[in-house]
């Protein structure tokens, strides 16, 4: 397979992007005439972002596996599409060729139509990273069902949330994670999530620690005894076959949470033929993904980068994916590079969080890695800072790797704007141009355009593409308020963005109440909700400050009331309850006691203010005067952390 449509110049860049900006439809109709489909759609684009609606390629009909999987399989059946390397080095590297996914795939397709799944079921993923887990999310889009994978660093509660707001009657999840040196217990917090649950019909548990765990007759069974008997249903004659359901484009192909600045985690919803396009469109482009290349996402399948960037994206296009299980720090702080060196990587994709974190080791780790087989590197999920760039690109890439630096989100599946690795031009910390297709805006506070060059403000797109949200699962109200209405007929992303004088774009961070804490987005009104669940909690209030390693660390305000005879432990208390609402992913870095949050007097908390002080700014605090009692400011200068 070669890549018709992968640019290769900086002018095919500009030709595409003028083509795809001047008729969308037959930019995109052109492309995804390269796929697979079982009918052609009616139609390629129907839009408003009233609503808002937006459909791709309704009408036509196909499976995204089919597309990922089977029409590899006669020039590439036997190339590895997963390498996988286990948490612990010692153990066996899997290679997983196409011919094998195929199998696995059609085998997880066969078990779970067993077990009563069907088109348009939600079932919830909760695994480690394993081949399994892969097999477990294609085998739901083989049969039409819509998986809602949940990261392994969410609770009981969290789960259980997710299970109720996707009515979810199915889930697979492992007996534990190896996680460094953690082993990780899913069922038994798979179990704690489904205490009093009375809709949850079937549990699949996969065996990969051999934790003991809990089996409820009638509602848990063994992934290994399932795909036992469902293999002797789909092989015949040596043949491996399981029909692929013939989809809409528009049907949802999977939920996957997301923290927002209110309340609960909202459910993005993305659909089928859109987002298989987009999230391959971007693959090959951005990173320039040539046949036969390794590309390794270091993200973890819980999260949109995964989805995306290990599994839809890499296997639409026939390529080889790594899929680690650990951790970049164990057993040392060389695993990425050993990983590198070991599977002869070509593309590797990380977070930020992550280099200045591997950074802070030191090159010992690295120098006696080979790095050779490295032709691209990429970053995503908060901005990069220069030194971290500089880092990356000397001694990784020992300069000749170009770095793609990928501005997305979960509700845009894919990638928005990022230079092409190699074809188009790199400037450190931008993501510099949108891809073809994508048409972004700057508009100050009032929704009023700011055109030119050298200009910032918040950052809007004005068209659809075809891998954007579709819906926020069960409450449509929800997506057009959050992203639809704040600039009414425009997608607002909820970042603040630069436009330089050449016309590069530098996100600079989040405008709304969400922190991103390596590279995880965490609401701060569900953070509150999580720390108020304490006993002796009040009130709190919680900001972002600047953290070396973190990219943004937690800072909690807590008004507590009730004994504390030691201020540490009841600190320890209040961590110990939002790991349990929400995940260790969502502890607290520093929590401050006082006596009051500054408010206006209407009862606002003025978290300008607060954020100034988490920065370690005393002096101007701005205007104090509106505050219901400027005094507690003082107070919470003096105790600050
Ligand atoms: C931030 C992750 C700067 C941004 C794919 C966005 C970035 C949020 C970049 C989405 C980047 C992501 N430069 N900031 N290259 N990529 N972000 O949904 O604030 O987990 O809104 O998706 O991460 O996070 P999410």
């Amino acid at each position: 397979m070669s890549y018709s449509y992968q640019i290769t110049s900086f002018e095919q860049y500009k030709e595409a992007y003028r083509k795809s900006i001047e008729n969308p439809e037959q930019f995109w109709g052109e492309i995804a005439d390269q796929f697979t489909w079982h009918q052609k759609w009616d139609k390629v684009l129907d839009w408003n972002f009233t609503e808002p609606k937006v459909e791709w390629f309704k009408g036509g009909k196909l499976n995204i596996t089919e597309n990922c999987i089977d029409r590899h399989l006669a020039t590439r059946g036997e190339d590895p599409a997963i390498i996988w390397e286990p948490n612990n080095p010692e153990e066996r590297t899997r290679i997983v060729t196409y011919n094998r996914l195929h199998k696995r795939v059609c085998q997880v397709a066969q078990m779970l139509t067993n077990l009563g799944v069907k088109k348009g079921d939600r079932v919830c993923i909760y695994m480690g990273m394993i081949p399994e887990l892969t097999y477990a999310v294609l085998g739901c889009a083989r049969i039409g069902a819509i998986h809602s994978v949940i990261f392994g660093g969410f609770s009981a509660q969290s789960i259980a949330d997710r299970v109720y707001d996707a009515q979810a009657e199915y889930i697979i999840t492992c007996d534990g994670a190896y996680r460094g040196n953690k082993d990780i217990p899913l069922k038994g917090v798979i179990d704690d999530a489904l205490i009093g649950n009375r809709t949850v019909k079937k549990v699949i548990v996969y065996t990969r620690t051999r934790t003991p765990v809990s089996m409820i007759k009638g509602r848990d069974v063994w992934w290994e005894d399932e795909m036992e008997h469902a293999e002797t249903q789909i092989e015949k004659d040596g043949v491996v076959h399981f029909p692929a359901a013939s989809m809409d484009a528009e049907d949802p192909l999977f939920i996957l949470y997301t923290s927002g600045s209110t309340g609960k985690p909202k459910g993005v919803v993305h659909t089928i033929g859109g987002y298989m396009i987009w999230t391959n469109y971007t693959f090959i482009n951005v990173f320039q993904y040539q046949p036969g290349q390794v590309h390794f996402c270091t993200a973890d399948i819980g999260w949109i980068t995964g989805h995306s960037y290990i599994v839809y994206g890499p296997l639409s296009a026939g390529a080889t994916t790594v899929l680690f299980e650990g951790v970049p720090t164990w057993p040392d702080a060389g695993r990425f590079w050993e990983i590198v060196d070991k599977h002869k990587v070509n593309i590797m994709y990380t977070a930020p969080t992550a280099i200045r974190s591997l950074m802070g080791f030191g090159l010992n780790y690295v120098k006696d890695k080979n790095l050779s087989s490295l032709k691209v590197l990429g970053t995503v999920g908060e901005p990069i800072n220069e030194e971290a760039w500089h880092w990356y690109h000397q001694n990784i890439g020992k300069e000749k790797c170009p770095i793609v630096d990928t501005w997305w989100q979960t509700e845009t599946g894919g990638t928005l704007i990022s230079n092409l690795a190699g074809v188009t031009p790199q400037k450190p910390a931008h993501a510099t141009l949108p891809m073809p297709g994508v048409q972004p805006q700057l508009v100050d506070e009032n929704g009023n355009v700011i055109e030119g060059n050298g200009v910032s403000g918040n950052l809007c797109i004005t068209h659809p593409w075809p891998g954007m949200l579709r819906t926020t699962y069960g409450d449509h109200e929800r997506c057009r308020t959050t992203y639809f209405a704040t600039y009414p007929g425009k997608y607002f992303t909820g970042d603040g963005c630069l436009r330089d004088n050449d016309g590069n774009y530098r996100i600079t961070g989040r405008v709304d109440d969400v922190l991103n804490v390596s590279g995880h987005r965490i609401g701060t009104a569900e953070l509150e909700n999580a720390l108020n669940m304490h006993s002796g909690v009040v009130e709190s209030a919680i900001v972002g400050y600047p953290h070396d390693l973190k990219g943004q660390g937690i800072y909690a305000y807590v008004i507590y009331e009730g004994h504390h005879h030691d201020e540490n432990l009841t600190r320890q208390d209040i961590i110990q309850t939002v790991s349990r609402i929400i995940g260790p992913i969502a502890k607290p870095d520093k929590i401050q006691f006082v006596k009051g949050l500054p408010k206006t007097r209407s009862g606002k908390i003025m978290r300008r203010i607060l954020r100034k002080i988490a920065e370690g700014e005393t002096e101007n605090l701005g205007d104090t005067s509106t505050l219901l009692d400027p005094g507690v400011v003082d107070e919470i200068k003096n105790g600050a952390l």
